[in-house]
Protein backbone atom coordinates (compact mmCIF):
# COMPACT_ATOMS: atom_id res chain seq x y z
CA UNK A 1 0.00 0.00 0.00
CA UNK A 2 1.02 3.68 -0.56
CA UNK A 3 3.35 4.96 1.75
CA UNK A 4 1.30 7.72 2.85
CA UNK A 5 -1.79 5.18 2.81
CA UNK A 6 -2.61 3.01 5.49
CA UNK A 7 -5.33 0.90 6.85
CA UNK A 8 -6.57 2.25 10.11
CA UNK A 9 -6.85 1.48 13.12
CA UNK A 10 -8.60 1.67 17.25
CA UNK A 11 -6.23 4.72 17.73
CA UNK A 12 -7.38 6.97 14.65
CA UNK A 13 -10.70 6.87 15.41
CA UNK A 14 -10.92 10.52 17.00
CA UNK A 15 -8.63 11.79 13.98
CA UNK A 16 -11.41 9.85 11.58
CA UNK A 17 -14.56 11.35 13.62
CA UNK A 18 -12.86 14.97 12.79
CA UNK A 19 -12.34 14.19 9.27
CA UNK A 20 -16.41 13.46 9.10
CA UNK A 21 -17.04 16.27 11.15
CA UNK A 22 -15.34 18.74 8.72
CA UNK A 23 -16.68 17.19 5.49
CA UNK A 24 -20.20 15.86 6.12
CA UNK A 25 -23.41 17.61 7.25
CA UNK A 26 -24.27 14.58 8.55
CA UNK A 27 -21.56 12.71 10.05
CA UNK A 28 -20.65 9.67 11.53
CA UNK A 29 -20.24 9.66 15.14
CA UNK A 30 -17.04 8.64 17.03
CA UNK A 31 -19.13 5.68 18.37
CA UNK A 32 -20.25 4.27 14.74
CA UNK A 33 -16.81 4.76 13.36
CA UNK A 34 -15.33 2.55 16.59
CA UNK A 35 -17.71 0.08 16.16
CA UNK A 36 -17.42 0.01 12.20
CA UNK A 37 -13.52 -0.34 12.32
CA UNK A 38 -13.95 -3.34 15.06
CA UNK A 39 -16.14 -5.16 12.30
CA UNK A 40 -14.09 -7.83 10.54
CA UNK A 41 -16.02 -6.83 6.92
CA UNK A 42 -15.51 -3.13 7.18
CA UNK A 43 -11.61 -1.27 6.18
CA UNK A 44 -10.98 2.45 6.94
CA UNK A 45 -7.65 3.55 4.95
CA UNK A 46 -6.25 6.48 6.03
CA UNK A 47 -4.41 9.23 4.10
CA UNK A 48 -1.72 10.91 6.01
CA UNK A 49 0.27 14.61 5.60
CA UNK A 50 3.00 14.30 8.14
CA UNK A 51 1.94 12.85 11.35
CA UNK A 52 -2.02 14.05 10.78
CA UNK A 53 -4.78 11.82 9.23
CA UNK A 54 -6.42 14.11 6.94
CA UNK A 55 -8.49 11.88 4.72
CA UNK A 56 -10.27 8.38 4.68
CA UNK A 57 -12.03 5.98 3.03
CA UNK A 58 -14.13 3.17 3.69
CA UNK A 59 -15.65 0.07 2.43
CA UNK A 60 -17.70 -2.69 3.87
CA UNK A 61 -16.73 -6.33 2.29
CA UNK A 62 -19.57 -8.63 1.64
CA UNK A 63 -18.26 -11.70 -0.17
CA UNK A 64 -16.46 -10.47 -3.03
CA UNK A 65 -18.04 -6.88 -3.32
CA UNK A 66 -16.75 -3.79 -2.06
CA UNK A 67 -19.50 -1.32 -0.93
CA UNK A 68 -17.63 2.39 -0.27
CA UNK A 69 -19.43 4.41 2.73
CA UNK A 70 -17.67 8.06 2.22
CA UNK A 71 -13.93 9.36 1.17
CA UNK A 72 -13.51 12.59 2.64
CA UNK A 73 -10.48 14.62 2.60
CA UNK A 74 -10.03 18.08 5.11
CA UNK A 75 -11.00 20.98 3.03
CA UNK A 76 -7.57 22.50 3.64
CA UNK A 77 -5.88 19.53 1.99
CA UNK A 78 -7.88 19.18 -1.12
CA UNK A 79 -7.06 19.35 -4.90
CA UNK A 80 -3.85 17.90 -3.74
CA UNK A 81 -4.41 14.21 -5.14
CA UNK A 82 -5.20 12.76 -1.63
CA UNK A 83 -8.30 11.74 -2.89
CA UNK A 84 -6.88 9.85 -6.19
CA UNK A 85 -4.08 8.18 -3.93
CA UNK A 86 -7.47 6.87 -1.48
CA UNK A 87 -8.69 5.64 -4.35
CA UNK A 88 -5.33 3.61 -6.15
CA UNK A 89 -5.09 2.16 -2.75
CA UNK A 90 -8.61 1.06 -2.63
CA UNK A 91 -7.80 -0.74 -5.96
CA UNK A 92 -5.13 -2.46 -4.69
CA UNK A 93 -7.20 -3.85 -1.75
CA UNK A 94 -9.78 -5.01 -4.00
CA UNK A 95 -7.53 -6.83 -6.45
CA UNK A 96 -5.49 -8.52 -2.85
CA UNK A 97 -8.80 -9.23 -1.70
CA UNK A 98 -10.23 -10.51 -4.77
CA UNK A 99 -12.93 -8.31 -4.94
CA UNK A 100 -15.78 -8.10 -7.82
CA UNK A 101 -16.52 -4.82 -8.00
CA UNK A 102 -16.80 -1.42 -5.51
CA UNK A 103 -19.78 0.13 -5.66
CA UNK A 104 -21.25 3.44 -4.00
CA UNK A 105 -24.00 6.07 -3.88
CA UNK A 106 -22.89 9.72 -4.81
CA UNK A 107 -25.22 12.86 -4.59
CA UNK A 108 -26.40 13.70 -7.64
CA UNK A 109 -24.69 17.37 -7.44
CA UNK A 110 -21.66 16.73 -6.30
CA UNK A 111 -19.45 17.37 -9.06
CA UNK A 112 -16.12 17.14 -7.13
CA UNK A 113 -16.62 13.18 -5.77
CA UNK A 114 -17.80 11.98 -9.45
CA UNK A 115 -15.27 13.77 -11.06
CA UNK A 116 -13.21 11.99 -8.49
CA UNK A 117 -14.85 8.40 -9.39
CA UNK A 118 -14.94 8.73 -13.19
CA UNK A 119 -11.02 9.92 -13.15
CA UNK A 120 -10.50 6.61 -11.50
CA UNK A 121 -12.38 4.48 -13.42
CA UNK A 122 -15.78 3.96 -11.92
CA UNK A 123 -18.79 4.20 -14.21
CA UNK A 124 -22.33 5.56 -13.97
CA UNK A 125 -24.55 1.95 -12.42
CA UNK A 126 -27.69 2.97 -11.34
CA UNK A 127 -29.86 6.54 -10.01
CA UNK A 128 -32.27 6.24 -7.06
CA UNK A 129 -34.65 9.59 -7.40
CA UNK A 130 -34.78 11.20 -4.26
CA UNK A 131 -32.90 8.72 -2.86
CA UNK A 132 -31.13 11.54 -0.24
CA UNK A 133 -32.76 13.75 2.51
CA UNK A 134 -31.68 16.88 4.02
CA UNK A 135 -31.69 18.57 1.04
CA UNK A 136 -33.50 15.83 -1.23
CA UNK A 137 -31.33 15.09 -3.69
CA UNK A 138 -31.09 12.03 -6.16
CA UNK A 139 -28.61 9.48 -5.98
CA UNK A 140 -25.98 8.19 -8.76
CA UNK A 141 -24.42 4.61 -8.27
CA UNK A 142 -21.52 4.22 -9.50
CA UNK A 143 -19.27 0.76 -9.79
CA UNK A 144 -15.85 -0.27 -10.73
CA UNK A 145 -15.25 -3.95 -11.82
CA UNK A 146 -12.20 -5.84 -11.38
CA UNK A 147 -11.02 -8.74 -13.50
CA UNK A 148 -9.17 -12.02 -11.43
CA UNK A 149 -7.72 -15.23 -12.91
CA UNK A 150 -9.67 -17.96 -12.13
C1 LIG B 1 -14.47 14.66 -3.12
C2 LIG B 1 -13.18 14.87 -2.30
C3 LIG B 1 -12.95 13.62 -1.44
C4 LIG B 1 -11.99 15.08 -3.26
O1 LIG B 1 -10.79 15.11 -2.48
P1 LIG B 1 -9.42 15.77 -3.04
O2 LIG B 1 -8.30 15.23 -2.22
O3 LIG B 1 -9.58 17.24 -3.12
O4 LIG B 1 -9.35 15.17 -4.53
P2 LIG B 1 -8.01 15.07 -5.42
O5 LIG B 1 -7.16 16.27 -5.21
O6 LIG B 1 -7.41 13.73 -5.21
O7 LIG B 1 -8.64 15.17 -6.88
C5 LIG B 1 -8.79 14.01 -7.67
C6 LIG B 1 -9.76 14.32 -8.79
O8 LIG B 1 -11.05 14.57 -8.27
C7 LIG B 1 -11.73 15.56 -9.07
N1 LIG B 1 -12.00 16.73 -8.23
C8 LIG B 1 -11.61 16.92 -6.95
N2 LIG B 1 -12.08 18.10 -6.49
C9 LIG B 1 -12.77 18.65 -7.51
C10 LIG B 1 -13.50 19.87 -7.64
N3 LIG B 1 -13.60 20.75 -6.63
N4 LIG B 1 -14.11 20.12 -8.82
C11 LIG B 1 -14.02 19.25 -9.84
N5 LIG B 1 -13.32 18.08 -9.79
C12 LIG B 1 -12.72 17.79 -8.62
C13 LIG B 1 -10.79 15.88 -10.20
O9 LIG B 1 -11.08 14.97 -11.26
C14 LIG B 1 -9.44 15.57 -9.60
O10 LIG B 1 -8.47 15.27 -10.55
P3 LIG B 1 -7.56 16.45 -11.17
O11 LIG B 1 -6.91 17.13 -10.00
O12 LIG B 1 -6.58 15.70 -12.04
O13 LIG B 1 -8.50 17.35 -11.90
C15 LIG B 1 -13.28 16.14 -1.39
O14 LIG B 1 -13.71 17.22 -2.18
C16 LIG B 1 -14.22 15.98 -0.20
O15 LIG B 1 -13.82 15.51 0.86
N6 LIG B 1 -15.49 16.41 -0.36
C17 LIG B 1 -16.45 16.35 0.74
C18 LIG B 1 -16.86 14.93 1.06
C19 LIG B 1 -17.60 14.28 -0.09
O16 LIG B 1 -18.48 14.85 -0.72
N7 LIG B 1 -17.23 13.00 -0.35
C20 LIG B 1 -17.86 12.18 -1.37
C21 LIG B 1 -19.00 11.44 -0.80
S1 LIG B 1 -19.45 10.07 -1.86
Amino acid sequence: MRENVKICTAEDVPALAAVENACFSRPLSEGQIRSLIQSENTVFLGTREGERLVGSVWVQIVLDEGYIGNVAVLPECRRRGLADGLLRALDELARDRGLRFLTLEVRAGNTPAIRLYEKNGYLRAGFRPGYYSAPKEDAVLMTKEFEHDE
